[in-house]
């Protein structure tokens, strides 16, 4: 070998990659199979397990032990457990269960026609649509009423930790579960939130909303947000959670002026989304997740953090900032907040 020939390359990662999609089968088979419920039960061993779910022998003690390799299920002389991540998340009665997502192949589905919509340019799906909305995300906000709780509640805390006066009036744009208003709600007990959406998943913002034991303090405001009146001099606080990645640039920019019109002086909005670096090479959730808008939605993308910072000062902000929230959809996240002036 010469002094100036490439090292050698192993393609071993790209098999690793490309069997990726085996563990995610296998945690959506599980859940769908119910099976940690069962487990929860008490059922735990293979036979009891199949008669149960009426499965056979052979492929459940497959998956069991695929299961317990990923690190979801204990094995003891042949009797299964649960881990303490399975139990709090994936058994159905807990309260922290974030399954449902995964308890249809909807999003399987779609992936699996991802060279069409290469090719297209075009979605398989359309979720931002009212009538897709309304059955698509019921069953996702589930998911990540769990999974957003901690970061709602850092933002909550570095959103009320500012001298900002309280009695806080918050706007929970396409609130989903209401998890990022519920969490200021909490943090902030004089606060009041109007919490935003299609009608049918108010429906169910109002049951989360009443289980927080928040009902007296939240409004309710239905319809597309491409649509409906937000007021003018109205709020504190305007939250965008995961919303601008299925709008797109040009409903989102509509949206931060007609926010900005919303705030009143010194208001914020808080933009909590998956920011890819500016040369969009990382981090890989959030330019899959571009992938995913390609695939679910018209015109969505996700933005780098110079894009928000153009869009929120063309609409009129003042200050573009961000404070960390923690983990995010399997990555460290900060939220963007733009800033009104106080003499705006
Ligand atoms: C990914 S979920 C995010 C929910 C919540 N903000 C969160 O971060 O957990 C997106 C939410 O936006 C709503 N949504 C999507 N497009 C919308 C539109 N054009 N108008 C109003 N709501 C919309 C959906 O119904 C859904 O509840």
């Amino acid at each position: 070998m010469s002094d100036s020939a490439p090292p050698p390359t192993d393609p071993q990662s790209l098999l690793q990659m490309h069997f990726a999609m085996m563990p995610s089968r296998v945690l959506a088979v599980g859940v769908q199979l119910d099976l940690f419920s069962r487990l929860a039960d008490g059922l735990d061993r293979v036979p009891l397990l199949a008669a149960a779910l009426d499965a056979s022998e052979r492929g459940l003690r497959m998956l069991l032990d695929a299961l317990t390799a990923l690190g979801l299920l204990t094995k003891t002389e042949g009797r299964y457990g649960l881990t303490a991540l399975a139990r709090a998340h994936l058994v159905r009665s807990s309260p922290d269960y974030v399954g449902a997502m995964l308890e249809t192949d909807d999003i399987w589905n779609v992936w699996s026609r991802l060279a069409e919509a290469v090719r297209s340019g075009r979605p398989v799906d359309t979720v931002e649509r009212r009538e897709r909305a309304e059955t698509f995300f019921p069953m996702l906000i589930r998911s990540l009423h769990v999974a957003n709780r901690a970061p709602a509640e850092r933002l909550a805390a570095a959103l009320c930790t500012d001298g900002a006066p309280t009695a806080r009036v918050v706007l929970d744009v396409a609130c989903g579960s209401g998890i990022w208003g519920i969490a200021l709600a909490l943090t902030d007990p004089t606060a009041r939130v109007t919490a935003h959406d299609f009608p049918a998943v108010l429906a169910e913002t109002r049951g989360y909303v009443a289980r927080s034991g928040l009902t007296d303090r939240f409004d309710y405001l239905a319809g597309d947000l491409n649509e409906v009146d937000f007021g003018t001099d109205r709020f504190d606080v305007a939250i965008l959670g995961n919303i601008v990645h299925s709008e797109g640039e040009l409903s989102s920019r509509a949206l931060f002026a007609r926010l900005y019109r919303a705030l009143r002086p010194g208001g914020r909005v808080a933009i909590v989304d998956l920011v890819p670096k500016e040369d969009r090479t990382g981090p890989p959730v959030a330019l899959l997740f571009a992938l995913n808008m390609l695939l679910n939605t018209e015109r969505g993308d996700t933005f780098t953090l110079p894009e928000y910072t153009a869009w929120l000062r063309e609409a009129g902000f003042a200050r573009v900032e961000t404070v960390e929230i923690g983990l995010h959809i399997g990555a460290n996240a900060a939220a963007i907040l733009g800033v009104k002036s106080l003499g705006a």
